[in-house]
């Protein structure tokens, strides 16, 4: 099984990080082929809300802003499961993770159940490393994201600095269990 894992921190050794490794490692444990995807070392940037709201991202289900986010796209659509980890910055997504996903849904949400991910297993972290406030509200909106494109909530975890502990074992294990669902 082909697992994406994709975390959207700007930082490489923190919560995001650890969580990106645990949900890597349950992944291969349970023989599944994960490639980790550093969100922000990629040049994806904002929807620009083209034309009158709508760009090619409707009708053709390509985004006509060109950067990074085609062949992330591509990738992303390829893959037979995804794990989106992100930072909670005021209790929504981290700034590259909207960009992503606004994009992403535009593209793919417009193809009804022929998205790239419609069926698709996700698990969705939202790691509050500061006040540990707002995990619940990043959740929400990932869990309406996928949704939107038609995929599978394996499952929504929040992790903050004092859960870090049992959540990377519980991160580790539903990735594992994932894979295994869907040999
Ligand atoms: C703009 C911004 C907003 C943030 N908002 C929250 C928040 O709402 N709740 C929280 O617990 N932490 C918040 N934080 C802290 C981040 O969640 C924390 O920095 C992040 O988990 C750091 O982890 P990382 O090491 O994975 O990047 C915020 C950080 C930034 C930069």
């Amino acid at each position: 099984m082909d697992v994406l894992v994709i975390h959207t921190s700007p930082n490489h050794d923190g919560l995001t990080a650890a969580c990106a490794a645990a949900a890597t490692e349950g992944a291969r444990a349970a023989g599944g082929a994960v490639e980790n995807v550093r969100l922000n070392d990629l040049d994806v940037g904002l929807c620009q809300a083209c034309d009158n709201g709508w760009g090619t991202c409707l009708p053709e289900h390509h985004c006509q802003v060109l950067d990074g986010f085609q062949a992330l796209q591509a990738r992303i659509c390829a893959a037979d499961a995804l794990i989106l980890i992100t930072p909670v910055y005021y209790g929504e997504m981290s700034e590259s993770a909207k960009a992503l996903t606004d994009r992403l849904r535009r593209c793919e949400a417009t193809r009804g159940d022929a998205s790239g991910l419609a069926g698709k297993p996700i698990l969705a972290v939202a790691a509050a490393g500061g006040s540990g406030n707002g995990m619940i509200t990043c959740l929400g909106s990932m869990e309406r994201w996928i949704h939107h494109l038609r995929g599978k909530t394996w499952d929504l975890l929040p992790v903050n600095r004092w859960s870090r502990p049992y959540k990377l074992i519980a991160i580790r294990e539903a990735a594992t269990a994932m894979v295994n669902a869907h040999q």
